[in-house]
């Protein structure tokens, strides 16, 4: 799913030939991005990476934690106004999901449009995508579904509009847009004017709120957001053969203000090494690995960001409380 928070590693956005060949290559990308951003000061590693099969699974537990708000509230407030939203969208549309993982907040969509055309759905994790996209062309059987791996942070190739749509529209529920810095978000948001040109963008994006209920939604009692960060140097060690010690990092998750986003890092929690790729890496006591930002802003915040990238915010849908917002922004 995720963004350029740090351009480097990007997979190929060509579907690679062969299932054996996107898995090398993805390899290859983790242990490039994992070995470049530990040479870096402060340590970092584009959250993309949390994505392999079991990163994925747990990130599908984080959404049904009774602290993690925003996936229940995005869904109720999908269901309550996507007659109005496919007012938005109109007849006959192209749509393309950015990160879709498991294609579950698209159907909320397509019950509501009108003859949606075809869905290209943009993921990551290549292996949960396929399965996904298959069950939705059996629930779907008048749609094209096209599932296509890859990193829509990275230039992205995507096919011409398909016979008998009239225009292109973007979905990216979840906020996971805040994943991007605001310069980052508004990089993409421009590309998504070109792309979407003539049709909009559905854009799903989490609320500055009571720094309480933020905590709480990255700390959970359950400790899955804990496992979840983790799996990061889990999957380093499945995959590259790395030997980080696993009870020796601990999850560290806060909301900044001043940043305006929840940060997680991986702490060491004492003074050791650990290697990746042969090359070797030393960790002081209490030494950061910056795993993910996690953006937050507010409705006017997002409207101008998106007026800036030369999309026009036409309609907004929040919940009761304020927690998360849907915004749809026209592209010209
Ligand atoms: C998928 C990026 C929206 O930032 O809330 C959940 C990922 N990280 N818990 C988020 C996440 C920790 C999630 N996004």
């Amino acid at each position: 799913m995720n963004p350029s928070q740090h351009p480097s590693g990007n997979r190929a956005t060509a579907p690679a030939s062969r299932p054996q060949d996107a898995a090398r290559a993805a390899r290859r990308d983790f242990e490039t991005a994992l070995r470049e951003g530990l040479r870096r000061e402060p340590r970092q590693i584009a959250p993309k990476f949390f994505y392999d099969q079991t990163g994925s699974a747990l990130f599908d537990r984080i959404c049904e934690l009774p602290e993690y708000y925003p996936t229940r509230t995005e869904f109720a407030i999908l269901r309550q106004h996507a007659g109005e939203m496919a007012e938005c969208i109109g007849p006959r549309a192209d749509l393309i999901e950015f990160g879709a993982g498991s294609l579950q907040k698209i159907r909320v969509l397509l019950g509501a449009l009108r003859e949606p055309a075809r869905l290209v759905a943009i993921d990551i994790s290549a292996e949960h995508l396929q399965a996904e996209a298959e069950r939705l062309r059996a629930e779907h059987p008048a749609l094209s579904v096209l599932a296509q791996a890859g990193d829509f942070s990275a230039r992205l190739q995507l096919p011409g509009l398909s016979a008998g749509a009239v225009r292109r529209v973007g979905f990216f529920p979840g906020s996971s847009i805040g994943n991007f810095t605001p310069a980052e978000a508004l990089a993409f948001l421009r590309r998504c004017a070109g792309w979407l040109a003539g049709g909009g963008l559905l854009v799903g994006v989490d609320l500055v709120k009571d720094p309480a209920l933020l905590h709480a939604a990255y700390n959970d009692s359950a400790g899955v957001t804990a496992a979840f960060n983790l799996n990061l140097l889990a999957r380093a060690n499945r995959e590259l053969g790395s030997d980080f010690d696993l009870a020796a990092f601990q999850h560290c998750a806060f909301y900044t203000p001043r940043e305006q986003r929840v940060e997680m890092h991986l702490i060491s929690a004492r003074a050791q090494s650990a290697q990746v790729g042969g090359e070797r890496f030393d960790f002081a006591e209490g030494q950061s690995l910056h795993t993910e930002n996690s953006c937050k802003y507010t409705v006017a915040g997002f409207q101008a960001l998106a007026h800036a990238a030369g999309l026009q915010p036409q309609a907004v849908w929040t919940d009761a409380q304020r927690l998360f917002s849907v915004h749809w922004l026209a592209a010209p």
